[in-house]
């Protein structure tokens, strides 16, 4: 992308508490289809190395947001299990209002609650009940990251701070997807991307 991004820092045990904590997983309030809040398609482009993506305006913040940003090459046929390629140019602008699927992954089972609490806290389980059907639709084309901008960035010239958000669950399972970056950046007037990468045996 054309903003002039500062090197990524890994953040501090700390740190990563406070963007856990803003990054809102699954908010609340009126959902569409894909988990997000109602939103409507941008009327402006932004430029990137690649083509032009066209964006959403998340109703609930004032938060731009670009959904299924390919930063890849699709990791399929000869290139499973290769390292990452970058993607092909696209020529006409790109519309980013969906979310990619998840990669391929095996979530925990909970489908047996009494079960599952053998296994997990309750707490932890009403977590997983809620993320879970977030990570059904999965595709071994799936390196895709969200990009939440905040809305009065000037896409030419701005110059925002960025968090880069890299989900957990030990490269077994989990998605960016389910971790909604528009609260952290309409409050912190920062750039936040979360991101698929490869897990499990089909992982790098
Ligand atoms: C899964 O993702 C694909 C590709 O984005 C999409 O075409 C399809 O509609 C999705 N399926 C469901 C059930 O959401
Ligand atoms: C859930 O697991 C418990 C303990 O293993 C078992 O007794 C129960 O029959 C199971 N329930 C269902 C609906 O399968």
């Amino acid at each position: 992308m054309r903003y002039r991004l500062p090197p990524v820092q890994c953040p501090g045990v700390l740190a990563g508490a406070v963007v856990l904590l803003l990054l809102s997983a699954f908010s609340g309030g009126s959902s569409t289809s894909s988990g997000l809040p109602t939103r409507k398609i941008s009327t402006r482009l932004a430029r990137t190395k690649y083509g032009l993506l066209r964006g959403v305006i998340l109703q609930q913040q004032p938060v731009e947001a670009f959904l299924g940003v390919p930063y890849a090459t699709a990791p399929l046929g000869s290139l499973r299990y290769m390292p990452p390629v970058t993607p092909s140019m696209w020529k006409t602008p790109r519309l980013c209002d969906t979310f990619s699927p998840v990669c391929p992954q095996r979530a925990p089972s909970i489908g047996n609650r009494t079960e599952a609490l053998l296994e997990f806290p309750r707490g932890r389980l009403v977590y997983l009940e809620k993320l879970l059907p977030l990570l059904a639709n999965q595709s071994e084309d799936c390196l895709y990251m969200n990009i939440y901008v905040p809305q009065e960035a000037d896409f030419d010239s701005a110059s925002l701070p960025t968090v880069v958000y890299v989900h957990g669950e030990s490269y077994e399972w989990n998605s960016g997807n389910p971790y909604d970056g528009s609260v952290l950046a309409a409050h912190g007037r920062l750039i936040v991307i979360t991101l698929n990468f490869r897990l499990g045996i089909l992982g790098e």
